[in-house]
């Protein structure tokens, strides 16, 4: 039986003041039916691990280096991390992705390094509007999940948090409707299952893009859908609680 999983990834928002606000009011939140996490920015992880002590809300990273420690400039190591109490660390987010180029290689990487420091990864894939368009969706989330099965192994899937976000519904308003979100989830949980029945049947795949407490209800009752990966509505505590309280 796999549990649901809400985790809030925060991206480069907020100051020291709105961020400790907002872990308060999240810690008062009255969320029963799933585990709830935050990724603050790195600055901030120190701090909210603090706070979050004692509490049943995990802590996770948005990103981890590749390397163990050394001449990386700018980069955080996954010991780093774990010293600061992250439980998860978010890869392969698209904005890294497409902004900062990161290539399927890296992410596997990082996924790796994650992993061998006893931090879950939360591997985010998913495909560009144009790519959706093409009909390419099952193509791409393919290739992005074959290059961590690939250099880690299936075994690896077992440890980590899938989370599908299509990047056309990231920031945008413009939610995935159940059923396509149903469909590339059922799709993936397919093709695990070809490599390893049980992997598959364990590990969660969350849905992020745009999910909100009005929406998040419906996307959640999915068969395939494990819990959600959340941009904006993570920001607002009270959004984030109802999104919680809808599992
Ligand atoms: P939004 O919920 O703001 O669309 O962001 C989703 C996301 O990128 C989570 O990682």
């Amino acid at each position: 039986m796999r549990t649901t999983l809400i985790a809030g990834n925060w991206k480069m928002n907020g100051s020291l003041q709105s961020v400790i606000e907002l872990v308060e009011a999240i810690k008062a939140g009255d969320v029963n039916n799933a585990q709830l996490a935050v990724c603050p920015p790195a600055i901030y992880l120190m701090k909210v691990g603090g706070m979050l002590e004692g509490s049943r809300i995990a802590l996770g990273a948005q990103n981890v280096c590749d390397q163990e420690s050394g001449a990386f400039t700018g980069e955080i190591a996954a010991s780093m991390l774990k010293e600061c109490g992250c439980q998860y660390a978010i890869v392969g987010h698209s904005e890294r992705r497409a902004l900062y180029q990161e290539t399927d290689e890296l992410v596997a990487r990082r996924f790796a390094m994650a992993l061998s420091s006893g931090i879950t990864p939360i591997l985010c894939i998913g495909e560009s509007l144009d790519e959706r368009e093409s009909g390419d969706t099952e193509v791409v989330v393919s290739r992005q999940l074959d290059a961590v099965i690939e250099s880690q192994g299936i075994s690896a899937i077992a440890q980590c948090v899938i989370a599908y976000e299509p990047v056309w519904a990231i920031g945008t308003g413009k939610v995935a409707t159940p059923e396509q979100a149903q469909a590339v989830h059922q799709y993936l949980r397919d093709k695990l299952a070809s490599l390893d029945a049980l992997v598959a049947e364990q590990v969660q795949i969350l849905y992020g893009g745009s999910m909100n407490a009005s929406n998040a209800g419906e996307l959640l009752s999915q068969p395939d859908i494990d819990g959600g990966l959340i941009g904006g509505a993570s920001l607002k505590a009270a959004d984030f609680i109802a999104i919680g309280q809808s599992v």
